[in-house]
């Protein structure tokens, strides 16, 4: 998936009655943002509400990030200060139970209680469901370790959405369709922590949209690590792909807008590629990572395409649907990179040329083929690598948005924002879009003239703003 987020704990309104507060912390990708809300959802039904303050949580989840190194580390440290927290309520006669899940409690398991014995119990993310069981046998003080693979029932088992949390959490949802990942690439840890390639049956996820539309969400991400990997029995009895199924979900009233992500070149299908052509609600976004743009250092990658078939790809979807955004993720630094490599990526980047993009430092993850390769780069030409490379980033995502000064544009709106008077929303290629309040309320899409955009956000002329019947 795309960029390292870190979400902290949001506010509920307490339930009647004895509740228990908890505070969930996501690090890592979207699929994590949505297996926190399933998790919230799992714990709501054991009475537990979400809290925005740690201090005063009965329990603290950390839902974590293996992807690079430094990502778990800040894990760790994060569980230093948990520490503190919890003594400070202890001597206060309270209690915090202490939770790791995701992917670094996957890949560590019981080394995370070795390390950080105030951590109560460790949560695999195919053992969601089990959630309030093992949170019950945590309070009667066991120390729980839970990282099986039980792919089949995470979904079956998780609790459907709660209408009224899905209200609060606003007009824009993900909703994961699929799970894991067989690609094997030589640097990545997803496979070995999120398992095998698992796709969700076509009736759960037409059931789950409709839920999300029924309780007023316009816009719904789909999610996987392999997005476009995802297949399936259709209604039709015919085997489906990605296509077919945004097909069926754009059929769903209410929901106005589509996306998916994180995509993978080599399942990018026909099919696919004319759902962009053909549905005007699949927004023209797409997170299409390469890494890098030697054949070399792809073969050394195991990404089994090269650059030319990469940019033919491109050219193909842009066809499809010439207004489409690009955006990607590029790794410096892999093992055995010459100058000449990188000098490959800079062209490839030059030629595809992207809206947004991600970029790191190659970090080796015990475990994956690339942390034994020979020839580990130095972290000083990773360091002068990764600069040059987010410089050209960056100015082709400064020409992307100065290219929407004086475009009028559709923008459905989602929250106030930080000013009063103001509300935001986003952009067909998911840029922030600050508008005047008067535009329309949230969950309206609205058209607006975009008359300034900053390196991340887009400003609209207020007093040109259409609202559509
Ligand atoms: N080192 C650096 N970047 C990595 N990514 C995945 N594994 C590594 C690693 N070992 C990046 C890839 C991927 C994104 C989610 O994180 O670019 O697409
Ligand atoms: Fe990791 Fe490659 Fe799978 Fe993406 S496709 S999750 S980068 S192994």
């Amino acid at each position: 998936m795309s960029d390292i987020l870190e979400l902290t704990g949001r506010e509920e309104a307490p339930a009647a009655g004895n509740t228990r507060k908890v505070f969930v912390k996501t690090y890592g990708c979207q699929m994590n943002v949505y297996d926190s809300q399933r998790m919230a959802d799992a714990l709501g039904a054991d009475g537990y509400v979400e809290t925005a303050s740690p201090e005063d949580a009965d329990m603290i989840l950390l839902n974590t990030c293996h992807i690079r190194e430094k990502a778990a580390e800040k894990v760790y440290s994060e569980l230093g200060r948990l520490r503190k927290l919890r003594d400070r309520r202890r001597s206060d006669g309270g209690e915090m139970l202490i939770g790791v899940a995701g992917c670094v409690a996957q890949a560590e398991g019981e080394e995370i209680i070795r390390r950080a014995p105030v951590v109560d119990f460790v949560i695999g993310p195919q053992t969601y469901h089990r959630l309030p069981q093992i949170a019950a046998e945590a309070r009667q003080g066991n120390k729980v370790v839970e990282t099986d693979y039980a792919m089949e029932d995470k979904f079956e088992k998780l609790p459907a959405h709660d209408e009224q949390r899905v209200r609060a959490r606003g007009v824009t949802a993900f909703l994961t369709v699929q799970e894991g990942c067989d690609k094997f690439c030589t640097f990545c840890v997803v496979p070995y922590t999120r398992g095998a390639e698992v796709s969700r049956p076509v009736h759960q996820i037409l059931s789950e949209a409709r839920r999300l539309a029924g309780a007023g969400v316009r816009e719904v991400t789909l999610l996987g690590q392999n997005v476009n990997a995802w297949h399936g029995e259709g209604a039709d009895g015919r085997e489906w792909g990605l296509g077919e199924l945004l097909h069926e979900l754009a059929k769903i009233d209410g929901i106005d807008r589509l996306r998916y992500t994180t995509s993978h070149p080599r399942d990018m299908d026909d099919a696919l590629i004319a759902a962009h052509r053909d549905l005007d609600c699949l927004m023209p976004y797409l997170h299409l990572p390469v890494q890098a743009g030697s054949d070399r250092i792809l073969k050394a990658m195991n990404r089994k395409h090269t650059a030319d078939e990469y940019r033919r790809l491109v050219d193909r979807i842009r066809d499809a649907r010439p207004d489409i955004a690009l955006s990607g993720d590029f790794i410096v630094g892999f093992p055995g990179e010459t100058d000449a490599d990188f000098e490959d990526t800079m062209r490839l980047i030059a030629d595809v040329g992207y809206a947004q993009a991600f970029s790191f430092k190659y970090s080796p993850r015990p475990g994956t083929p690339g942390a034994d390769m020979d020839d580990q780069v130095p972290e000083d030409v990773k360091t002068g690598r990764l600069h040059r490379l987010q410089a050209l980033l960056d100015e082709q995502q400064a020409g992307f948005m100065k290219g929407l000064e004086g475009r009028t544009i559709s923008v459905l709106l989602e929250k106030p924002g930080r000013d009063p008077g103001q509300l935001v929303g986003r952009s067909p290629w998911l840029q922030p879009v600050v508008c005047d309040e008067n535009v329309g309320k949230i969950g309206d899409i609205v058209q607006v003239r975009i008359t300034r955009a900053s390196a991340n956000s887009l400003i609209a002329d207020n007093s040109e703003v259409e609202i559509p019947a």
